[in-house]
């Protein structure tokens, strides 16, 4: 049973077609890997599924239901959050304030600290977030532990479906473990998500499927377990440019054999 299901969605801007008829349904708890070289319509189709770009035609529906989204806050209310590139979060404001943005629980009509914090704290765990006190100002985390508190504000206020940009694109090795375990998580907790990567290894570390695009089209989807960083590479470049670097990149990955899970050693 599919939680979130697109069908032929199209977008002109100007004379250029950036999604030329795309169609997907996605699992309960799946995690999709999106994939493509630039320009290929990777983020028109991630602005349109929640609500920040409206297609020229194509449906969207959610648990079967469809969805005639005006707004982000349209997308929000159906249960689709996006974690934007540039995370979106208030540096000068606490974790707890971070995770709560706009929701924050109130008491008498004045946001309640302790009750903030308190949550805050358990919804961090839950998801095996570690930072060390959420009355810390987001500004002075790292990368990774801010991604990470971008992705849990999505899922706290009720993403069933999360859309990331790149979000390990910016981060060191050991981070960008932290987030593709959270990833994980996420996924076994039954949230899907649909994550957009330059990187092969991320992306059959933590997806189930990967789709690649390419001119504004599906160009291929791929079981991860049926799968190699070859195949989705030669996907990605097409079929003249894949033969060409077909050796290199085996000689490279097969080189680079290591689990993005595991926190590299050398670091
Ligand atoms: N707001 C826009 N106005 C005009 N052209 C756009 C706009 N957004 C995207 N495009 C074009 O649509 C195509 C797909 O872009 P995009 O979805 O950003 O691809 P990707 O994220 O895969 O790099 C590109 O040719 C891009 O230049
Ligand atoms: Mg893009």
């Amino acid at each position: 049973m599919s939680v979130l299901e697109f069908t032929d969605l199209r977008k002109r801007f100007g004379g250029v077609d950036a999604l030329r008829g795309v169609s997907l349904r996605i699992g309960e708890g799946e995690v999709i890997g999106l994939m493509g070289d630039n320009g290929a319509g990777k983020s028109t189709l991630m602005k349109i599924l929640c609500g920040a770009v409206r297609p020229d035609s194509g449906t969207i529906t959610m648990d079967g239901a469809p969805l005639h989204m005006r707004s982000p806050r349209d997308a929000a209310a159906a249960g689709i959050a996006v974690v934007y590139q540039d995370l979106a979060l208030v540096d000068q404001r606490d974790v707890a304030t971070n995770v709560f943005l706009g929701q924050e629980p109130t008491r008498h009509f004045v946001v309640d600290r302790r009750r903030m914090r308190r949550e805050a704290r358990q919804i961090l765990e839950d998801l095996s977030i570690r930072i060390p006190s959420v009355r810390l100002p987001v500004g002075g985390l790292s990368g990774g532990q801010r991604q990470c508190i971008a992705i849990a504000r999505a899922v706290h206020q009720g993403g069933r479906v999360v859309l990331l940009d790149e979000p390990t694109a910016a981060l060191g090795p050991e981070q960008q473990a932290n987030v593709l375990r959270l990833i994980t998580r996420l996924r076994d907790r039954g949230t899907s998500v649909v994550v957009v990567s330059h990187n092969v290894d991320h992306v059959l570390a933590v997806a189930d499927r990967v789709v690649v695009m390419r001119a504004g089209q599906i160009q291929g989807i791929r079981d991860v377990h049926a799968t190699s960083a070859t195949d989705v590479v030669g996907l990605i470049l097409g079929d003249a440019a894949s033969e060409a670097v077909s050796h290199m990149t085996e000689a490279a990955t097969s080189a680079s054999a290591v689990n993005p899970l595991e926190p590299s050693r050398s670091a």
